[in-house]
């Protein structure tokens, strides 16, 4: 037996109750108590939480995006992920156009190859149909295992947008295929009308990079895309779900029926629209922005009651000077903030002081994700699935800085959040990749998740 984790508290979707973990060959071999083996490594895990790894089911890592690049590459971001508990990332690269989708995904799976510290996927952004082939080649990418693909309804003027027509096509084909489609839900015409105002008033402080696209401007779009999805009779992905209004219409359509799906996000949880009235407002702008209270109170309320399917971080740092540029300009500023190390820690903390349970955390970081985008080997401590485990000690104090950080970015909005509760050993398919506070694996040993189409 390869590791032996004896008597820690397991936690499922469901359940928590205390066993040992046997793991062989990278993968959960038996659960029982006092199980009796003797093992390479054995680790005393009593008194702590044995958790599945966390799926970050949506970063960008190393993306071209706001005149630069964001600031974790491939090795940086996964290395931070698994240093919080994520043992796989889906990251989005993002077609330029004419691309085909496997050209774009082997480059970066090229890289990954070499420099992947966690396991990964791909959901890949379609931005042009290339008169249609797309929409064949997805049937080839489905069977590569790559079966999740993103529209965004904005960043018009960057030229990734996709129009309603399109959105309507690639849902339709990906129910034939069994795959999904997931969508970045704001509007663009609205943004752009409301932008050229404020900057004709010189109205132009981070403040505005929210009033430029508040709750309204997110809801409409929200709104049509579970209207097509709906009278489609599509299945539906929403990314980074921020507002209350189109979180109700998404929940009023799940109610009905539908297949839509929400994602939310941690700084949707912990801020409010307020940080961008902060001297360092910039550095908190990211799309869509923070909302009031009333949606973030929602979000809550939502995820409590088992309406939200998953919280992923949306993961897409920028570095200050980067920031800088839009001081005076808040259409200047790169949208994104960081996340990926602090998904885990940061849920765990809210089931820790009792906001909601464990299990609720394991099955929105962990379960549902796996469940959703067909990681069949995956998001659950049983036996048979890869030993991606996380072992939590629910009595250590830690607090967020940039410097216990395990990324490249020189700030996060995180920092000085005090947490109850943290991560002390991550391991991926069986080897130990964080040891309390350190990285301990090889870049590289990451693994592309070949993933499973929708029944
Ligand atoms: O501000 C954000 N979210 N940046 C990353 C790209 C996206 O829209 O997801
Ligand atoms: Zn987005
Ligand atoms: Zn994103």
């Amino acid at each position: 037996m390869e590791l032996l984790i004896k008597g820690g508290t397991v936690v499922t979707a469901t359940e928590s109750f205390v066993s040992d973990v046997a793991v062989d060959g990278g993968k959960i071999v038996a659960i029982g108590k006092n199980l009796p083996f003797s093992a390479d490594q054995v680790v005393d895990a009593t008194g702590r939480l044995v958790l599945p790894g966390a799926l970050d089911a949506h970063t960008h890592m190393a993306m071209p995006f706001g005149g630069t690049v964001s600031a974790d590459s491939y090795l940086s971001g996964t290395r931070a992920a698994v240093c919080g508990g994520v043992t796989t990332i889906f990251d989005y690269p993002v077609q330029h156009k004419g691309e085909t989708i496997l050209g774009l995904v082997n480059s970066k799976k090229e890289i990954l190859e070499k420099d992947a510290c966690c396991d990964y996927a791909f959901h890949c952004c379609i931005t042009d149909l290339n008169d249609g082939e797309i929409l064949d080649e997805m049937e080839q990418a489905v069977s590569e295992g790559i079966t999740s693909f993103k529209c965004f309804l904005v960043y018009k003027k960057e030229g990734m947008m996709v129009d309603d027509g399109m959105l309507a096509r690639l849902l339709l084909r990906a129910k034939e295929l069994g795959a999904m489609i997931n969508v970045h839900a704001e509007n663009p015409d609205l943004i752009d009308l409301r932008t050229e105002q404020y900057l004709k008033e010189g109205k132009t402080s981070a403040w505005y990079h929210y009033m430029s696209r508040p709750e309204f401007v997110e809801a409409e779009a929200d709104k049509r895309v579970v209207h097509w999805a709906s009278h489609l009779d599509t299945p539906v992905y929403l990314v980074h779900m921020a507002d209350k209004e189109g979180l109700e219409a998404c929940i009023k359509a799940k109610e009905e029926g539908h297949e839509v799906l929400i994602e939310t996000c941690p700084q949707y949880l912990e801020f409010t629209c307020d940080v961008y009235k902060r001297e360092d407002g910039r550095n908190f702008v990211c799309s869509p922005p923070m909302k009031g209270q009333e949606s973030q109170d929602a979000l809550w309320t939502a995820l409590k009651a088992g309406f939200i399917d998953t919280v992923a971080t949306d993961h897409c740092p920028f570095q200050s000077y980067e920031k800088d540029w839009g001081k005076d300009d808040f259409t200047k500023i790169p949208n994104g903030c960081a996340g990926v190390e602090n998904l885990y820690p940061y849920m765990l903390d809210a089931a820790n002081t009792g906001k909601l349970s464990f299990e609720r955390v394991v099955e929105v970081c962990s379960t549902n994700v796996a469940k959703i985008f067909g990681c069949e080997n995956k998001g659950a401590i049983a036996v048979g699935k890869d030993a991606d485990i996380v072992i939590y000690d629910k009595d250590k104090d830690f607090t967020i800085s940039v410097d216990n950080m395990h990324s490249d970015y020189d700030h996060t909005i995180w920092e000085g959040k005090k947490l109850h509760g943290y991560p002390v050993q991550t391991y991926l398919r069986g080897k130990l990749v964080y040891d309390n506070g350190d990285y301990v694996g090889t870049p590289g040993m990451g693994n592309f998740v070949k993933r499973a189409k929708r029944a």
